[in-house]
């Protein structure tokens, strides 16, 4: 996969050199190309900003360093990308997006900084590629470099003969399939025993069949804590009885339409 960024902070990306991102360039299963933006700015103090039409605090960014930019790298590459642009007003960032990205050739991104990139740019290049405003959560940082960095790992991981273990995402928090909609429960490693606290006992019986109950009950449990939206949304048809039992403890229960909901006047466990 070809990933290019462009940035007016080509050392914000330093981290990309490490790790599982790192090794997999190293590998050669990234092609990784940071370009700063203000190589494409050509007056003598490589201005990428200027103040918004209409008024108001803060700068944004020029459109013509941007163009520039995006028609150099696009010319340089096989095919088209997909154009990332990081924006709080753009459509979240989930797993399943991270999965729909690690099955594309090449991407762009284009971290803003000030208030964001003049609105023409989004629009020129999306009338030529498929362009993607993405946010990474409902909050606004100073920059879209470390979202970059944020997606850029979520997808790297999913390239095949990047993680050690090709399954290992399978049965992570909202992989698409059985975990769509849950989170992963807790996950132990050895000793057996530390400071007095033990490990669940199913854990080491040996009963693959137990095991992933157990391990599944406990993705509904944590889910119910901390993510009750995420069982809202779910589609009903990837519950099991089993599964309909541990929603039913945990005081839900299906509507008309099939979905689940708190049961009224459950009590919390
Ligand atoms: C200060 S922010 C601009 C915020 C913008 N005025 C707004 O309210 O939507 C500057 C840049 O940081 C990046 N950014 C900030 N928060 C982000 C988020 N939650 N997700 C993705 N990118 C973000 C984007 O590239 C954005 O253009």
């Amino acid at each position: 996969m070809r990933l290019d960024v462009v940035t007016i902070f080509p050392e914000y990306l330093e981290p990309l050199n490490v790790s599982l991102v790192g090794k997999a360039r190293a590998r050669g299963q990234l092609d990784v190309r940071i370009h700063d933006l203000r190589e494409w700015a050509h007056d003598k103090h490589n201005t990428v900003d200027d103040t918004p039409y209409g008024g108001g605090p803060g700068m944004v960014m020029k459109p013509e360093p941007w163009g520039e930019a995006l028609d150099e790298i696009l010319a340089s590459g096989e095919g088209e990308p997909v154009i990332v642009v990081p924006t709080p007003s753009g459509a979240p960032f989930t797993q399943q997006l991270a999965v729909e990205l690690s099955a594309k050739p090449w991407l762009v991104f284009t971290p803003a900084r000030y208030e964001g990139i003049d609105r023409r740019v989004i629009e020129e290049y999306g009338d030529r590629v498929d362009v993607r405003e993405v946010s990474i959560g409902d909050y606004v940082l100073a920059g879209g470099e470390a979202p970059v960095l944020v997606m850029v790992e979520a997808v790297a991981r999913l390239l095949p003969g990047v993680l050690g273990n090709a399954a290992s995402h399978q049965d992570d928090s909202f992989a698409p399939g059985a975990m769509a909609d849950l989170l992963e429960g807790p996950v132990y490693t050895k000793p057996p025993e530390w400071r007095g606290r033990g490990i669940p006992e199913v854990l080491v019986s040996g009963h693959h069949g137990k095991i992933a109950r157990w391990r599944r009950d406990e993705a509904f449990r944590r889910t119910d804590l901390n993510r009750p939206d995420l069982i809202e949304r779910a589609d009903p048809a990837a519950f099991d009885k089993h599964d309909r039992a541990i929603l039913a403890a945990l005081g839900w229960s299906a509507g008309e339409d099939g979905r689940f909901g708190r049961t009224a006047g459950a009590v919390e466990e």
